[in-house]
């Protein structure tokens, strides 16, 4: 071949291995940039809400970007009347339509909670579970509710109390994402993981296997002493977020309540789609460093995520890491995306396969100067450094 030809030949395959993505970066060369960062939501600054808190954040199966919140009404604290406070974007999180408010729970003296947001792909439902009542403060029983949007979030169903298939007990999902099982076993499952009271606390999972109609109890992983006071140090796992393997089982990254064993992360597993966490596979991510919080885990491509703040102690310093080991191990290089005050967080990607959106994940979380509870951001990572 001559010189032309090989030129032609050469140039022919690199824009077929540009488009295919197949010139996908590779994940030793993660460097991850905070690309841009927006408010969604203010404490205060709005007539009806006093504190915004409990972000969540989720892709659709169309690829709009949902943000939810607690809109706290007269305080900041957990109990009281409340609205779920949401945001959509339709340019993955360029801009924001103004707040809605798609649950009201009135008058309340406890009110609800959030919550986890599962996005079902095989049937294009978002679906959003929170409880009302989780603290019993002038009130009971707990009740486990539902709430279903099939236009991308633009409109919900009625709630739904998923009480009636469940039982009645103290449920607290997430906060962050439920998953739709995409690898056996199990595909199709949708699995919700949050805890219970703090007397009866542990990691629960609820199951559907039909898109969400019918729900029942998976696995437990309980507390000791279960149903009773703890004290420091005791084994208490707390809120969790669960995020799927790319062999499909379930890797748990949990709340350390009482700092039992360390002042970092439990980690426990799945290998059934939800329905056991055996003692066997729980470790202790001494990497992880938490002062007991909610925190934010994301696989994508083959890579773990972790947002949360990195202090033993406070609420400050939210730090994302990143394993290419399936958390076995983190890279050393951790970013800061925030220095000052930070408290839970949430991620997201989109999953699309196109080299762009390979590049990015989606994070929101609590950010404050003060306090952490200020504001609620929303900071679009890009993982290779700009590039
Ligand atoms: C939900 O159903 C349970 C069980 O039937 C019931 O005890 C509870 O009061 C219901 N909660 C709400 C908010 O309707
Ligand atoms: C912030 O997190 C990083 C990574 O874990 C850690 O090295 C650093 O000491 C932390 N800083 C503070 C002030 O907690
Ligand atoms: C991570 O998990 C995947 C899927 O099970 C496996 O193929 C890969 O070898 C694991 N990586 C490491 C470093 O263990």
């Amino acid at each position: 071949m001559d010189e032309r030809k090989w030129v032609a030949v050469l140039s022919f395959l690199l824009s077929a291995m540009f488009s295919l993505g197949v010139y996908a970066i590779s994940p030793g060369e993660i460097d991850p940039l905070v690309y841009d960062e927006q408010l969604l939501w203010v404490s205060g600054a709005q007539g009806e809400v006093n504190t915004y808190r409990i972000p969540l954040l989720t892709f659709t199966a169309k690829g709009n970007l949902l943000a939810f919140a607690e809109a706290r009404k007269h305080s900041s604290s957990d109990v009281g009347a409340k609205f779920i406070a949401i945001r959509r974007s339709t340019d993955k999180g360029a801009t924001w339509s103004p707040t809605s408010f798609i649950v009201d729970d009135g008058t309340h003296p406890d009110g609800l909670s959030l919550g986890s947001v599962v996005v079902d792909e095989e049937v294009g439902s978002v679906i959003l579970i929170y409880s009302v009542c989780f603290h019993l403060y002038l009130c009971s029983p707990s009740s486990t509710m539902m709430v279903e949007s099939l236009d991308d979030g633009l409109s919900w169903s009625k709630p739904r109390n998923l009480s009636e298939q469940l039982g009645s007990k103290n449920f607290a999902a997430g906060p962050g994402f439920g998953i739709q099982k995409r690898y056996n076993p199990a595909k199709g499952r949708l699995v919700v993981c949050g805890h219970g009271t703090i007397e009866g606390d542990g990691v629960f999972c609820i199951l559907s296997d039909d898109h969400g109609r019918k729900w029942y109890n998976g696995a437990a992983l309980k507390s000791i002493p279960y149903n009773q006071k703890k004290k420091p140090q005791d084994f208490n796992p707390d809120e969790c977020q669960p995020v799927e393997m790319m062999d499909g089982s379930i890797v748990i990254n949990v709340r350390n309540q009482n700092n039992y064993h360390c002042r970092c992360r439990v980690v426990v597993r799945s290998h059934d789609g939800g329905l056991s966490l055996p003692i066997d596979d729980l470790y202790f991510d001494y990497t992880l460093v938490d002062p007991a919080i909610a925190a934010g885990a994301l696989q994508k491509d083959g890579v773990l995520y972790f947002t949360n703040p990195s202090n033993e102690q406070h609420r400050i310093n939210l730090t994302l890491r990143w394993s290419l080991t399936n958390g076995t191990s983190w890279e050393n290089k951790a970013v800061q995306i925030w220095a000052g005050p930070s408290g839970y967080s949430c991620m997201t990607s989109l999953d699309s396969g196109s080299a762009e959106d390979r590049k990015y994940i989606f994070v929101i979380y609590e950010k404050g100067h003060k306090d952490y509870d200020e504001t609620v951001s929303f900071a679009k990572i890009h993982l290779y450094g700009g590039f």
